[in-house]
């Protein structure tokens, strides 16, 4: 039994994956593609043990609550059964951003806790067989094991849902400048939405379309095209949103600064500047740029009233083990 520690960068969707064909594997209704965040990272760390009684889990030195503990024993049960064998382990995780600054830290976790943990059970899994794992502890952490620009293939089991790298870190000088407008812990988690998803008479048309928004967004990606980068993603994201709104229950997740940012960015945008925004099941802002306008746009973004802070982040690599 082993030791093993890695760390993997959560990611920003710019096609959202909102609802599951299967919420047990949690194979989306969507494909989606993001891009993973440099600046942001979670580092775990697990070791497996047949002395253990049981699973261990601190995140930020903190023992979680039951449910997150519940979540990742399930999700150890299952590398427990791939690998053959029935020790607990101990998992020690850390972000390096704030819990509870509205950046889910699940992509991110999971991803570094599928490559940690396969790698101390003594199981070499290549990038999709990694992804896919990943995939069934939280969907969007399956987009946090390849590097850069990164699609899932919606696919329609275990084995065909997985996510691959359209281009690397280094292909388009992308900023990620993130407007935290609340640090609240969010009223329904991801878990819920997806449940809630297919009670919106919005979702059905906003499925049927995906795979044009894909292919539109992936196009832009490769030819580097911020004008049609940037009106594939504010649709996708709205088309997302408009689907929470028309839940049933509904689920708003925007404050007025959100749209106070949205609005100025549609603004900036009409005076020439390459920007963008796109929202995750939250308030905060993703306000997408290129490298060069990176601090015109964060120096903006801190003048909106409601605006807390501003955290900024380019294309980051793929999950990777790290020396302890
Ligand atoms: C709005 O991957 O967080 O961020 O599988 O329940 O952990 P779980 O859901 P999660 O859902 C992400 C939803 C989203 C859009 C996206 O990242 O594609």
């Amino acid at each position: 039994m082993k030791k093993a520690t890695a760390i993997a960068h959560p990611n920003i969707a710019f096609i959202k994956y909102w609802g599951d064909k299967d919420p047990d594997l949690r194979i989306p209704v969507n494909g989606s593609l993001s891009m993973n965040l440099d600046n942001l990272y979670s580092r775990t760390t697990v070791e497996f043990d047949p002395g253990f009684k049981r699973d261990e889990l601190t995140i930020g030195g903190r023992v979680p609550v039951d449910i997150a503990i519940q979540r990742v024993a399930q999700f150890l049960d299952y590398v427990r059964h791939l690998a053959g064998f029935s020790a607990y382990a101990r998992v020690t995780s850390e972000n390096n951003f704030p819990t509870g600054s509205g950046i889910a830290s699940s992509a991110s976790g999971f991803a570094a806790l599928s490559l940690a943990a396969s790698a101390a059970a003594g199981l070499d899994l290549d990038q999709p067989a990694l992804s896919r794992l990943a995939r069934r502890g939280s969907g969007s952490a399956c987009r946090s094991v390849p590097g850069g620009f990164v699609e899932w293939k919606a696919g329609q089991d275990d084995e065909t849902s997985y996510a691959f790298s359209i281009a690397a870190f280094d292909y388009w000088d992308l900023h990620d400048c993130i407007a935290i407008v609340s640090k609240e812990h969010k009223e329904t988690g991801s878990v819920a939405g997806h449940i809630l998803a297919g009670s919106s008479l919005l979702q059905d048309a906003r499925v049927a379309d995906t795979q044009r928004r894909l292919d539109l967004c992936r196009q832009a990606i490769l030819k580097r095209d911020f004008h049609a980068f940037a009106n594939i993603v504010e649709l996708d994201s709205n088309l997302m949103h408009a689907v929470m709104m028309t839940s049933q229950p509904q689920l708003y997740y925007w404050r007025p600064a959100t749209l106070a940012v949205m609005q100025s960015v549609i603004e900036w945008r009409t005076e020439g500047m390459p920007v963008c925004f796109t929202i995750d099941a939250g308030p905060n802002v993703h306000v997408i740029t290129t490298g060069e306008y990176s601090s015109a746009v964060v120096a903006k973004l801190n003048r909106i009233p409601g605006v807390i802070e501003v955290l900024v982040s380019h294309p980051g690599k793929e999950a990777r083990l790290i020396e302890d």
